[in-house]
């Protein structure tokens, strides 16, 4: 079984490539959250995979209240992997997800990650499509090799994206991200036509339509910046910084 979350459609494409490879079911984690499914049962022997992007050198912050609330129906220990898609540096992430795995009387057995291209259009230019390309061939082969690693069952931490002094970058950017991450600069234009992708679309139901535009009801979102990357007109931006930026959204998912 293989757990995922994703905003633009990397962490589906790692989860999905991962399951073609190793066979078992792929979770969206924010639809599970949303039908209350948090108990799963384990096959004898079944491996169990988390996939998702890395953000602020941390995890995104809808794991907490899943891992709070997920249980496993077994009688044995698992294999139990996390592969985080990041832009470049994953940091410490692993390790924080492993303390919440363990605060939940589970734990991993090995993690990893691999680079995909960057999602974080807020203070970043979306990459070009060659460079998106070139990145996402690479991304294949480091998720092949990360499959034979699963299959060996290689324990431990595996993570080749920490970056420098990756413990300080995750105590020092993370607690940014879980304060800051205020919709309150989102903002739709006159280019929006009202179609409410954005609202199917969001992970926590920050966003809902009002006389065909999108409001951000939550003052807290997850802050997947599916919203922004996703919509077909590129009508939302977030202060004025994202005008220029381009967006991002996996090709394949
Ligand atoms: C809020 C936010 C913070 C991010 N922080 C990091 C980071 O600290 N390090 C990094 O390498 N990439 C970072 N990224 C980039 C994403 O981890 C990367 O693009 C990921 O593959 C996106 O996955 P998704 O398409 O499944 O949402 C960040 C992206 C977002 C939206």
């Amino acid at each position: 079984m293989i757990f995922y979350f994703s905003g633009t459609g990397n962490s589906a494409y790692a989860a999905q490539r991962l399951a073609k490879k190793l066979g078992g079911q792929t979770v969206d984690i924010s639809d599970a959250l949303r039908e209350g499914k948090t108990t799963y049962v384990l096959e004898p022997g079944e491996t169990v995979g988390f996939v998702m992007p890395v953000y602020f050198f941390g995890i995104p912050v809808i794991l907490h209240a899943f891992l709070y609330a997920l249980q496993f129906v077994t009688k044995e220990q698992h294999y139990t992997y996390l592969v985080l898609t990041c832009g470049g540096k994953s940091g410490a992430a692993g390790d924080l997800f492993d303390g919440l795995m363990r605060d939940n009387a589970y734990a991993l057995s090995a993690y990893y990650s691999v680079v995909m291209p960057d999602n974080y259009i807020v203070w970043y230019k979306a990459p070009t499509e060659t460079k998106i390309r070139e990145c996402l061939r690479a991304a294949d082969q480091e998720l092949d090799k990360i499959c034979e690693d699963i299959c060996i069952r290689m324990t431990g931490n595996c993570d080749r994206h920490r970056g420098p002094l990756p413990g300080i970058m995750t105590k020092v950017a993370y607690p940014i991200y879980k304060r800051g991450r205020k919709t309150a600069k989102f903002l739709a234009t006159e280019a929006c036509v009202g179609c409410g992708l954005c609202e199917r679309l969001c992970p926590c139901e920050a966003i809902k339509l009002e006389n065909r535009r999108p409001i951000w009801v939550e003052d807290q979102c997850v802050f997947c910046l599916s919203c922004i990357n996703r919509c077909p007109q590129q009508a939302i931006q977030y202060g004025r910084h994202t005008v220029a930026h381009g967006r991002y959204q996996n090709p394949e998912v």
